[in-house]
């Protein structure tokens, strides 16, 4: 404990930082169309309930855990829990599971980068011809751009909390605001723009059903980045003056806003492409939106504003969901690198070095899962299909393992750490917490329903994903 734990420079730091994790890839595409083919605007409302009553006290928790420990997640648990060795499990899963979904998402993150770079070389008529993903993502030049993805992670996280991770974020989602709010601004002026905004905002309570439920509190889960050790690591580097209760709320708000205005392009877009579109056909799949859909449209633009201008509109989409999956994937990288150097000592750098090899295989692994070896792509059938390399990772963590975690910290703070000390963390920084209807509520649900709700999400995701 000798050395001095680095510490974000201000409490902007810490929130664009953790509101770079939050904001991803899911933000921009995926959530929109759920939202519009699940009953849009009664979709938004139980979102933004589930963000606030739910997930909200279980981001508190997590960065209550990090700032008092001042500990990788496996330390916080450790250290938090007197040693007890009982609860050494869920710190392993805390970092076992952002490693996995790090192999996830890096690899579509490539995808990405792939597509941002053909239509920064005028190619968007060749990534609008419907067989284009399906080779892209079975060519080599694949692990070309694997290449450039791990570089540039490693050149952000290489230079730790304040000059890598804080300095990415604070250019990153300021750009990430106004990218989006020019594509809004434009889409919005396209024909039958405002067919599109009707779907994702008139409410449809009808669609409501048990599985639409429990889709958007997965989602929202996802979204806020919890469950995977990144809040508890980031909030690591805060102070005690920091107000937690605050940033998180700022984290939240800041996740959801940019959630609902993505909206605001994605589906003018798309219906002004096809005004007669059912929305219940759109695809579930933020994958086959932003790869094969969304291409096509951007093409289409062609017609409004010539090639050119349509493919510089693609350009700056892909820029923008680039920017978003890098602040989330750097988020993630950081937990195991965190670590790995807090337990066993080594630099960042070395840290850096053995994560870059060691997700780096498993990346190129679930990459060539998707057809080009026949063996990772069939890998193993459960649920009564087959299963891919990368659809094993993608079941196991995001879909089981997520609210596993979640269910873990509401355990562990409430019945190990204790609600006292939860509170104590709390109130430091954020006058007039004790005794308000905030610590009251978070001491409540956290103990209680938010906890028997993660249970319930993963004894049915366990039965119906694997039995
Ligand atoms: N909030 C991120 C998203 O919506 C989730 C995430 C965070 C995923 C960090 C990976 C890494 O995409």
């Amino acid at each position: 404990m000798s050395e001095k734990r680095e510490h974000f420079s201000s409490r902007l730091g810490f929130i664009l930082a953790a509101a770079g994790s939050a904001v991803g890839i899911g933000n921009l595409v995926g959530f929109p169309v759920s939202a519009t083919k699940n009953g849009g605007g009664a979709f938004l409302l139980v979102y933004a309930l589930f963000v606030i009553f739910i997930c909200l006290p279980v981001m508190m928790a997590e960065m209550a855990m990090g700032r008092k420990a001042q500990k990788d997640p496996l330390g916080s648990y450790k250290l938090l829990a007197g040693n007890d060795p009982k609860w050494n499990f869920a710190g392993f899963l805390a970092v076992l599971t952002p490693f996995m979904i790090a192999v996830f998402y890096m690899v579509i993150t490539v995808w990405i980068f792939g597509y941002l770079s053909q239509t920064a070389f005028g190619n968007l008529d060749a990534l609008a011809q419907p067989d284009n993903f399906g080779t892209f993502i079975n060519s080599y030049t694949v692990f070309g751009y694997m290449a450039v993805v791990a570089i540039i992670v490693n050149l952000i996280l290489v230079g730790g909390v304040k000059e890598g991770i804080e300095k990415a974020a604070k250019f990153m989602m300021p750009a990430l605001f106004v990218l989006l709010t020019a594509l809004v601004v434009y889409v919005l002026t396209l024909d039958n723009a405002m067919a599109g905004v009707k779907y994702y905002i008139v409410p449809d309570f009808s669609k409501m059903n048990a599985s639409v439920l429990n889709g958007a509190l997965a989602q929202a889960f996802f979204s806020l980045s919890l469950g995977m050790g990144i809040l508890m690591t980031y909030a690591s580097y805060i102070s005690k003056k920091d107000d937690i209760v605050g940033s998180a709320k700022m984290v939240a708000v800041t996740d959801s806003l940019v959630a609902f205005i993505a909206g605001l392009m994605v589906l003018p877009a798309i219906f002004s492409f096809n005004p007669n579109t059912d929305p219940s056909t759109l695809s579930d799949s933020s994958v086959s939106m932003i790869f094969v859909y969304l291409p096509k449209i951007l093409l289409a633009l062609q017609a409004d504003i010539g090639y050119v201008g349509a493919s510089i509109v693609a350009f700056v989409f892909f820029l923008l969901v680039f920017f978003a999956a890098i602040t989330s994937l750097v988020s993630i990288v950081e937990v195991p690198t965190a670590t790995l150097s807090d337990r066993k000592g080594i630099s960042r750098k070395k840290a850096l070095a053995i994560l870059t090899l060691s997700t780096g295989v498993l990346t190129v692994l679930c990459t060539m899962s998707f057809g080009m070896v026949d063996s990772l792509t069939k890998f193993v059938s459960y649920g009564g299909a087959d299963k891919s390399l990368f659809d094993i990772v993608y079941d196991v963590f995001y879909d089981t393992i997520l609210p596993l975690n979640g269910l873990m910290v509401c355990l562990f703070v409430m019945y190990r750490w204790k609600k006292a000390n939860l509170s104590a963390e709390l109130s430091q920084g954020c006058d007039g917490y004790v005794g308000s209807f905030t610590e009251k509520y978070v001491n409540f649900s956290l103990s209680t329903f938010i906890p028997a709700i993660l249970l319930l999400i993963f004894v049915n995701t366990v039965a119906t994903k694997f039995f």
